[in-house]
This record gives structure tokens, sequence and C-alpha cells, in this order.
């Protein structure tokens, strides 16, 4: 029972980290370094992908016109600190809406783009509700202030 107890710890703690909002002071590592104690390639990833965001967020709020980038399909095939987290169909799933939702921003129409971009902020989200919750407070900066 001990045991157990003990083991079920060690497992949470390794969610805990493996999903949680980490220092960006590690951030220098370099995306293919196999650092098995470091930041996956899909952490690396996300960490590209909320700076994207918050450079969306930006032109929206200045009124400028958005430049939506399309270079996060690697989100499907980047090595993640949990592999089997990423296989899962339910990640596979919210990836697909995040990448879609990006779809729909790039050729949306002017009136549309505020509504779009929430919703991919959203569908950022939903994923780490289901999958990930450490980073959400960090993610729902991204959220325009309305
Ligand atoms: C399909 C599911 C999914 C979607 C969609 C998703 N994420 Fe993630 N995110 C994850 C998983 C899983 C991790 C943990 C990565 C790891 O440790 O390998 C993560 C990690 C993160 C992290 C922490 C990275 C670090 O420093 O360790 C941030 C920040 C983040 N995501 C932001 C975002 C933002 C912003 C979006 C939308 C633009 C987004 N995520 C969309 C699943 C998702």
């Amino acid at each position: 029972m001990k045991l157990s107890i003990t083991l079920f710890t060690c497992f949470l703690m390794f969610l805990v980290f493996a999903c949680s909002d980490v220092d960006e002071s590690k951030s220098d590592l370099t995306p293919t370094q196999p650092n098995p104690n470091g930041d996956s390639e899909l952490a690396l990833l996300m960490r590209e992908m909320f700076d994207d965001g918050m450079r969306m967020k930006q032109q929206l709020e200045s009124g400028d016109k958005l430049e939506v980038l399309a270079k996060f399909e690697k989100i499907h095939t980047a090595t993640a600190t949990e592999p089997e987290k990423a296989a899962s169909k339910k990640f596979k799933m919210y990836a697909d809406a995040y990448l879609n939702m990006i779809e729909q921003l790039k050729v949306s129409s002017p009136e549309d783009t505020e509504v779009l971009y929430q919703g991919l902020v959203k569908s950022c989200m939903n994923c780490h509700q289901a999958l990930c919750p450490g980073p959400m407070v960090r993610i729902k900066k991204l959220y325009l202030k309305k």
C-alpha cells in the first residue's frame, strides 16, 4: 500500500513537471538537443506558438493587418516529454482543430478576424484542458480583452 502511494506520487510529480509552465531561462536549448531532462521538441514548439500568439495579439490590438504564419504543422511530429500523450487520438484531434483554426484565420475577412483569433486561443485551451493543464494560466493571456 505504502509503495503504491509512493509510486503514485512519483507519477503525479512526473506529470506536473512534464506539463508545468517551465521558466524561460531554459529556452536557450536548441530543439535538436537530445536532452532527456530538458525541453522536448514539442515544448519548444509550444513556446514558439505562444510567442507567435503574442505577436498576433499585438497586431490585432494595435489595429494592424494580421499576419498568420503557418509553421506549426510540426505539432503532429514533434517529440513530446510524454510521447504517449502526443500519440493519442485526443492529441491528434485537438492538434487538427488548432491547425484548422490557423487555416481559417489565414483566409478570414477583416470583420471575422477577432472572433477567429479568440477561437484559435480557445483551441490551445481545449487541448491543454484535456491533456496538459499546467500552461493554461499563461495561454489565457493570449485572449483579447473585450
Ligand atoms: C493538440 C494539443 C495541444 C494544442 C492544440 C496546444 N498545446 Fe501547448 N502543449 C501541449 C502538450 C502535450 C504540452 C507539453 C509538451 C511537452 O512537455 O512535451 C504543451 C506545452 C505547452 C506549453 C509549455 C511549454 C514549456 O515551456 O514547457 C505552452 C506555453 C503551450 N503549450 C502553449 C500553447 C499555445 C499558446 C497553444 C496554441 C497556440 C497550444 N499550446 C496548443 C498540447 C497542446
